[in-house]
């Protein structure tokens, strides 16, 4: 029964802090649509304060869980009702172009007052996000990012689910907003945020049920942070990364010597078997500069489900085509640092006033910059190789929308074989990555430090219809 199941989850509380799941999160009941209100709202991240002016859906709560079925149409009506302009992406969708709120090169952006009706229907299930590709820097930073569950057809068999939302927020010791980004860290790495969270709250800790399989929905939806994750001591299995299942179980890393390392935009899926017996723990953690960080614990409860590690299997592999890599088009993409020309005209959509960034020596003009071409052309099914090539010191988490790669080779690393939306490449590092180009429109390329894409790291590709 997965109505019992899943509501063995409780939240017991942050660490002296308000502690909230995101609306949606525990919701058994799948529907075929949403209503996304984005307001401003306030949240009590530290003890006795209040923190004004975060953007949310709900007041008081993290953006929802959405919850859809692969294949399913669903229905999000988004409606601004902020002084500022936006749009809804939905990270990692393989959906219509039209659907994938890219302002200017997708759809206008919405004014105070405007709704707009997504229309979502994913071939894929897995773990997805959504977030503001409009002032995105300043809404991403005060709080709009959203777990987005593709289910797949028939139920994978875990005891519960959780969701894992993992971002930053820039705040000071008494709850108030400090600049959401800095020129510096524009230039560099990004800029960290100062209070690390879960689902909106230091440190949390989530009940489930004891000696059962829980599958974690991780998700990196910071705008700068490189998660660096492991499980001492747990029993766990990574089953899918960025929306797509592996094609073979991979062992949770228990040490952060070999960590998981997810990148702004990117997600896991775990299996972890939960310890028998009441009130034992596991603990999730990141790598961070400094001493490694709790993210959250979970602690069992009730009596042992006796599941075991070896119940958990494969799920089955999203509907994703094979490029054919012999007669695949080739282009080079060179990501580097150029501070020079014009500061980004993103129109109503909020720029940085700064040049940094390039692709192949070219910073984006802005999203609303008149009479700027694609980086590339192609084909209706055109199987396509890019190699991309980072020549800075910097590390780049570099997404593609609309369409699922494959990362195939890398001057630094083994890679190994999964399907991606987003692949983070290390300083200097060089990685060709394939895909089948199989969905038309005008597809949005960029880094997602959202720092760097708003510093001229951007682009898109162009995808002919027939
Ligand atoms: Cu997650 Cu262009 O976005
Ligand atoms: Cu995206
Ligand atoms: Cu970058």
């Amino acid at each position: 029964m997965q109505i019992t199941r899943r509501s063995m989850f409780g939240m017991i509380g942050g660490t002296g802090l308000v502690a909230a799941l995101p609306p949606g999160t525990l919701s058994k009941t799948l529907t075929t649509q949403a209503e996304l209100d984005i307001r401003s709202a306030s949240f009590s991240f530290i003890e006795g304060t209040t923190t004004e002016g975060l953007v949310s859906t709900h007041p008081g709560a993290p953006p929802p869980v959405i919850r859809m079925r692969k294949n399913v149409p669903f229905n999000v009506r988004v409606t601004n009702k902020l002084d500022d302009y936006t749009t809804m992406h939905w990270h990692g969708l393989r959906l219509a172009n039209a659907m994938d709120g890219v302002p200017y090169l997708t759809q206008i952006p919405l004014g105070q007052g405007d709704s707009y009706d997504y229309e979502l229907v994913s071939p894929d299930a897995g773990t997805f996000w959504y977030h503001p590709h409009c002032m995105t820097m300043d809404q991403m930073a005060l709080g709009l990012t959203g777990i987005l569950i593709v289910e797949e057809d028939s139920d994978p068999g875990f005891d519960a689910e959780l969701p894992l939302n993992l971002r930053d927020f820039r705040l000071d010791g008494k709850g108030a907003w400090i600049d959401l980004w800095t020129a510096r860290g524009a230039a560099r790495g990004g800029t960290l945020g100062t209070f690390m969270t879960t689902n909106w709250t230091i440190e949390p800790t989530y009940h489930a049920p004891a000696g059962g399989l829980v599958r974690l929905r991780v998700a990196a939806t910071d705008p700068t942070r490189v998660y660096k994750l492991y499980l001492p001591e747990a029993d766990a299995k990574i089953i899918a990364l960025d929306g797509h299942p592996l094609p073979t179980l991979v062992d949770m890393p228990t040490r952060t010597e070999n960590a998981l390392v997810l990148g702004p935009g990117q997600r896991a899926d775990i299996a972890v078997l939960v310890p028998k017996g009441d009130g034992k723990r596991v603990t999730l953690f990141t790598d961070a500069p400094g001493p490694p960080r709790i993210l959250a614990h979970l602690v069992s409860r009730g009596q042992s489900l006796h599941r075991s590690i070896a119940d958990v299997s494969l799920l089955p592999p999203n509907p994703v085509k094979e490029p054919n890599l012999a007669e695949a088009r080739r282009e080079e993409f060179v990501f580097g640092w150029s501070p020079e020309g014009d500061f980004p005209n993103n129109g109503v959509c909020g720029s940085l006033p700064y040049t940094f960034w390039s692709i192949n020596r070219t910073p984006w003009a802005g999203d609303a910059a008149q009479g700027v071409g694609p980086l590339a052309t192609f084909n209706l099914n055109d199987s396509v190789v890019l190699r991309l090539r980072n020549e800075s010191p910097n590390d780049h988490p570099i997404h593609l929308h609309g369409l699922a790669f494959r990362p195939i080779r890398s001057n630094k690393r083994e890679l190994p074989p999964y399907w991606t939306d987003t692949v983070l490449l290390q300083r200097e590092e060089t990685v060709d990555i394939a895909f089948v180009a199989d969905n038309p429109g005008d597809w949005a390329f960029h880094c997602h430090v959202i720092e760097h894409q708003k510093t001229g790291l951007a682009g898109f590709v162009r995808v002919l219809d027939g």
